[in-house]
Protein backbone atom coordinates (compact mmCIF):
# COMPACT_ATOMS: atom_id res chain seq x y z
CA UNK A 1 0.00 0.00 0.00
CA UNK A 2 1.41 3.65 -0.47
CA UNK A 3 1.39 5.45 2.37
CA UNK A 4 1.55 9.36 2.36
CA UNK A 5 2.78 10.45 5.83
CA UNK A 6 2.66 14.43 7.12
CA UNK A 7 4.98 14.71 10.38
CA UNK A 8 8.07 13.26 10.93
CA UNK A 9 8.77 13.17 14.59
CA UNK A 10 8.86 10.44 17.15
CA UNK A 11 5.34 9.11 15.71
CA UNK A 12 6.06 9.80 11.87
CA UNK A 13 9.52 8.91 11.45
CA UNK A 14 8.36 5.76 13.58
CA UNK A 15 5.53 4.76 11.65
CA UNK A 16 7.50 4.92 8.57
CA UNK A 17 9.93 2.53 9.58
CA UNK A 18 7.28 -0.07 10.59
CA UNK A 19 5.50 0.55 7.43
CA UNK A 20 8.19 0.14 5.14
CA UNK A 21 9.37 -3.12 7.62
CA UNK A 22 6.03 -4.84 6.46
CA UNK A 23 6.80 -4.26 2.98
CA UNK A 24 4.49 -0.65 2.09
CA UNK A 25 6.05 2.68 0.22
CA UNK A 26 6.12 5.47 2.02
CA UNK A 27 6.82 9.64 1.10
CA UNK A 28 7.22 11.30 4.39
CA UNK A 29 6.86 14.81 4.65
CA UNK A 30 7.36 17.47 7.22
CA UNK A 31 6.63 21.39 7.33
CA UNK A 32 10.59 22.47 6.34
CA UNK A 33 10.71 20.09 3.41
CA UNK A 34 11.92 16.62 1.67
CA UNK A 35 15.50 17.64 1.58
CA UNK A 36 15.24 18.33 5.67
CA UNK A 37 14.34 14.16 5.45
CA UNK A 38 17.56 13.07 3.32
CA UNK A 39 18.73 11.13 6.32
CA UNK A 40 15.85 9.36 7.36
CA UNK A 41 15.18 8.48 3.77
CA UNK A 42 18.27 7.40 4.16
CA UNK A 43 18.10 4.46 6.98
CA UNK A 44 14.34 4.02 5.27
CA UNK A 45 15.44 2.59 1.85
CA UNK A 46 14.64 1.84 -1.24
CA UNK A 47 11.26 2.07 -0.57
CA UNK A 48 10.66 5.61 0.80
CA UNK A 49 10.95 9.32 -0.81
CA UNK A 50 10.58 12.48 1.34
CA UNK A 51 8.55 15.31 -0.30
CA UNK A 52 6.20 18.86 0.49
CA UNK A 53 3.13 17.85 1.95
CA UNK A 54 1.34 18.30 -1.18
CA UNK A 55 3.03 15.49 -2.39
CA UNK A 56 2.75 12.94 0.59
CA UNK A 57 -0.74 13.74 0.27
CA UNK A 58 -1.15 12.57 -3.51
CA UNK A 59 0.83 9.72 -3.00
CA UNK A 60 -0.94 8.06 -0.61
CA UNK A 61 -3.71 5.74 -0.55
CA UNK A 62 -3.69 6.33 3.05
CA UNK A 63 -2.00 9.68 5.11
CA UNK A 64 -0.87 9.36 8.49
CA UNK A 65 -1.07 12.56 9.37
CA UNK A 66 1.34 13.14 12.64
CA UNK A 67 1.73 16.96 13.72
CA UNK A 68 1.36 19.18 16.53
CA UNK A 69 -2.56 19.22 16.50
CA UNK A 70 -2.26 23.12 16.68
CA UNK A 71 -0.91 23.17 13.43
CA UNK A 72 -3.83 21.43 11.58
CA UNK A 73 -4.76 24.68 9.59
CA UNK A 74 -1.99 24.95 8.33
CA UNK A 75 -2.21 21.41 6.31
CA UNK A 76 -3.95 21.55 2.91
CA UNK A 77 -7.84 21.47 2.33
CA UNK A 78 -7.05 19.92 -1.59
CA UNK A 79 -6.61 16.60 -2.77
CA UNK A 80 -8.08 14.29 0.72
CA UNK A 81 -11.14 14.17 -1.02
CA UNK A 82 -11.65 9.75 -0.81
CA UNK A 83 -8.50 9.06 0.75
CA UNK A 84 -8.16 7.59 4.29
CA UNK A 85 -6.32 9.31 7.02
CA UNK A 86 -4.88 8.19 9.86
CA UNK A 87 -5.17 10.59 12.75
CA UNK A 88 -2.51 10.21 15.29
CA UNK A 89 -2.75 14.10 16.55
CA UNK A 90 -3.23 14.80 20.24
CA UNK A 91 -4.66 18.09 21.82
CA UNK A 92 -2.16 19.36 24.28
CA UNK A 93 -3.48 23.14 25.05
CA UNK A 94 0.41 23.64 26.49
CA UNK A 95 1.25 23.23 23.05
CA UNK A 96 -0.99 23.77 20.82
CA UNK A 97 -3.02 26.81 22.20
CA UNK A 98 -6.65 26.68 23.37
CA UNK A 99 -9.10 25.49 20.90
CA UNK A 100 -13.08 26.53 22.06
CA UNK A 101 -14.84 23.59 20.58
CA UNK A 102 -12.27 21.28 22.33
CA UNK A 103 -11.92 23.01 25.38
CA UNK A 104 -15.92 23.22 26.02
CA UNK A 105 -16.19 19.47 24.78
CA UNK A 106 -18.64 20.20 22.14
CA UNK A 107 -16.49 18.50 19.34
CA UNK A 108 -13.46 16.03 19.30
CA UNK A 109 -9.76 17.06 17.63
CA UNK A 110 -10.24 14.04 15.21
CA UNK A 111 -13.77 15.81 13.99
CA UNK A 112 -11.94 19.07 13.49
CA UNK A 113 -9.31 17.74 11.29
CA UNK A 114 -12.26 15.66 9.43
CA UNK A 115 -13.94 19.07 9.02
CA UNK A 116 -10.88 20.66 7.69
CA UNK A 117 -10.62 18.38 4.82
CA UNK A 118 -12.94 17.73 2.66
CA UNK A 119 -13.96 14.31 1.48
CA UNK A 120 -10.90 12.09 3.65
CA UNK A 121 -12.21 9.56 5.75
CA UNK A 122 -10.62 10.20 8.66
CA UNK A 123 -9.61 7.55 11.29
CA UNK A 124 -8.45 8.19 14.85
CA UNK A 125 -5.27 5.80 15.20
CA UNK A 126 -1.89 5.68 16.71
CA UNK A 127 -3.13 8.56 18.85
CA UNK A 128 -2.54 6.89 22.60
CA UNK A 129 0.62 5.00 21.83
CA UNK A 130 4.13 6.07 23.17
CA UNK A 131 6.18 6.23 20.34
CA UNK A 132 8.46 4.37 22.22
CA UNK A 133 6.06 1.54 22.51
CA UNK A 134 5.27 2.24 18.81
CA UNK A 135 8.66 1.29 18.22
CA UNK A 136 9.69 -1.32 20.11
CA UNK A 137 6.50 -3.70 21.14
CA UNK A 138 4.95 -4.55 17.83
CA UNK A 139 5.39 -8.75 17.52
CA UNK A 140 3.63 -9.65 13.90
CA UNK A 141 4.81 -13.24 15.46
CA UNK A 142 2.16 -13.28 18.49
CA UNK A 143 -1.63 -14.17 18.18
CA UNK A 144 -3.72 -11.09 17.41
CA UNK A 145 -5.41 -11.31 21.22
CA UNK A 146 -1.80 -10.99 22.63
CA UNK A 147 -0.35 -8.28 20.53
CA UNK A 148 0.01 -4.93 21.99
CA UNK A 149 -3.54 -3.07 21.12
CA UNK A 150 -3.62 0.51 18.91
CA UNK A 151 -7.22 1.83 19.41
CA UNK A 152 -9.40 3.40 15.93
CA UNK A 153 -12.35 5.41 15.85
CA UNK A 154 -14.01 6.21 13.05
CA UNK A 155 -16.91 6.96 10.99
CA UNK A 156 -16.04 4.92 7.49
CA UNK A 157 -15.68 1.12 8.45
CA UNK A 158 -14.00 0.07 5.31
CA UNK A 159 -11.42 2.99 6.00
CA UNK A 160 -11.27 1.45 9.52
CA UNK A 161 -10.84 -1.91 8.54
CA UNK A 162 -7.75 -0.75 5.94
CA UNK A 163 -6.48 0.80 8.70
CA UNK A 164 -6.64 -2.18 11.04
CA UNK A 165 -5.17 -4.45 8.63
CA UNK A 166 -1.98 -2.10 8.29
CA UNK A 167 -1.71 -1.73 12.12
CA UNK A 168 -1.89 -5.69 11.94
CA UNK A 169 0.61 -5.69 9.38
CA UNK A 170 3.32 -3.61 11.75
CA UNK A 171 2.78 -6.43 14.95
CA UNK A 172 0.30 -4.80 17.04
CA UNK A 173 -3.89 -5.53 17.22
CA UNK A 174 -6.64 -3.10 16.37
CA UNK A 175 -9.26 -2.35 18.99
CA UNK A 176 -12.53 0.18 17.82
CA UNK A 177 -13.60 2.48 20.10
CA UNK A 178 -16.39 3.59 17.96
CA UNK A 179 -17.30 6.65 15.72
CA UNK A 180 -15.44 9.52 15.89
CA UNK A 181 -17.44 11.64 18.45
CA UNK A 182 -17.60 8.92 20.83
CA UNK A 183 -14.59 6.79 20.11
CA UNK A 184 -12.30 9.96 19.35
CA UNK A 185 -13.36 10.83 23.13
CA UNK A 186 -12.71 7.98 24.90
CA UNK A 187 -9.00 8.16 23.14
CA UNK A 188 -8.12 11.70 24.11
CA UNK A 189 -5.56 12.70 26.76
CA UNK A 190 -6.37 11.47 29.88
CA UNK A 191 -8.95 9.00 28.83
CA UNK A 192 -9.08 5.68 30.54
CA UNK A 193 -7.35 4.27 27.35
CA UNK A 194 -4.58 6.68 27.00
CA UNK A 195 -0.97 5.24 27.03
CA UNK A 196 -1.85 1.78 28.36
CA UNK A 197 0.23 -1.12 27.73
CA UNK A 198 -2.66 -3.41 26.54
CA UNK A 199 -3.18 -6.60 24.87
CA UNK A 200 -5.78 -6.35 22.70
CA UNK A 201 -7.78 -8.72 24.70
CA UNK A 202 -7.67 -6.60 27.73
CA UNK A 203 -8.11 -3.04 25.60
CA UNK A 204 -11.35 -4.71 24.38
CA UNK A 205 -12.40 -5.53 28.09
CA UNK A 206 -11.14 -2.20 29.32
CA UNK A 207 -13.43 -0.60 26.43
CA UNK A 208 -16.62 -3.06 27.06
CA UNK A 209 -16.15 -1.99 30.84
CA UNK A 210 -15.97 2.36 30.06
CA UNK A 211 -19.07 1.85 27.79
CA UNK A 212 -21.18 0.21 30.96
CA UNK A 213 -20.12 2.96 32.67
CA UNK A 214 -22.18 5.20 31.00
N1 LIG B 1 5.24 11.46 21.11
C1 LIG B 1 4.37 10.49 21.33
O1 LIG B 1 4.68 9.47 22.00
C2 LIG B 1 3.00 10.60 20.77
C3 LIG B 1 2.17 9.49 20.87
C4 LIG B 1 0.90 9.52 20.28
C5 LIG B 1 0.47 10.66 19.61
N2 LIG B 1 1.29 11.75 19.57
C6 LIG B 1 0.78 12.93 18.85
O2 LIG B 1 1.25 12.82 17.52
C7 LIG B 1 1.56 14.12 17.01
C8 LIG B 1 3.05 14.16 16.66
O3 LIG B 1 3.79 13.90 17.85
P1 LIG B 1 5.37 13.70 17.79
O4 LIG B 1 5.77 13.36 19.17
O5 LIG B 1 5.72 12.79 16.65
O6 LIG B 1 5.84 15.18 17.43
P2 LIG B 1 7.28 15.70 17.02
O7 LIG B 1 8.32 14.69 17.33
O8 LIG B 1 7.40 17.06 17.58
O9 LIG B 1 7.17 15.81 15.42
C9 LIG B 1 6.26 16.66 14.82
C10 LIG B 1 6.45 16.58 13.32
O10 LIG B 1 5.42 17.36 12.71
C11 LIG B 1 6.02 18.18 11.71
N3 LIG B 1 5.17 19.35 11.52
C12 LIG B 1 4.90 20.33 12.42
N4 LIG B 1 4.06 21.23 11.88
C13 LIG B 1 3.81 20.80 10.63
C14 LIG B 1 3.03 21.31 9.57
N5 LIG B 1 2.33 22.44 9.70
N6 LIG B 1 3.01 20.64 8.39
C15 LIG B 1 3.73 19.50 8.26
N7 LIG B 1 4.49 18.96 9.22
C16 LIG B 1 4.52 19.61 10.40
C17 LIG B 1 7.38 18.51 12.24
O11 LIG B 1 8.20 18.89 11.16
P3 LIG B 1 9.02 20.27 11.19
O12 LIG B 1 10.04 20.07 12.25
O13 LIG B 1 9.56 20.39 9.80
O14 LIG B 1 8.01 21.34 11.54
C18 LIG B 1 7.79 17.15 12.84
O15 LIG B 1 8.33 16.34 11.84
C19 LIG B 1 1.19 15.11 18.11
O16 LIG B 1 -0.12 15.58 17.89
C20 LIG B 1 1.26 14.26 19.37
O17 LIG B 1 0.45 14.77 20.42
C21 LIG B 1 2.53 11.74 20.10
Amino acid sequence: MKIGIIGAGNIGANAARLFVKAGHLVTISNSRGGDTLNELVEELGDNAQSANVEAAVDFGDVVFISIPLGKYQSLPTNGFNGKIVIDSNNYYPDRDGFIEELDNGSTTSSELLAAHLPGARVVKGFNTIWFEHLRTLGNTDLPLADRRAIFIAGDDTEAKAVVAGLIEDIGFAAVDTGFLSEGGRSQQPDSLIYNKNLTAVEAADLIRYESLQD
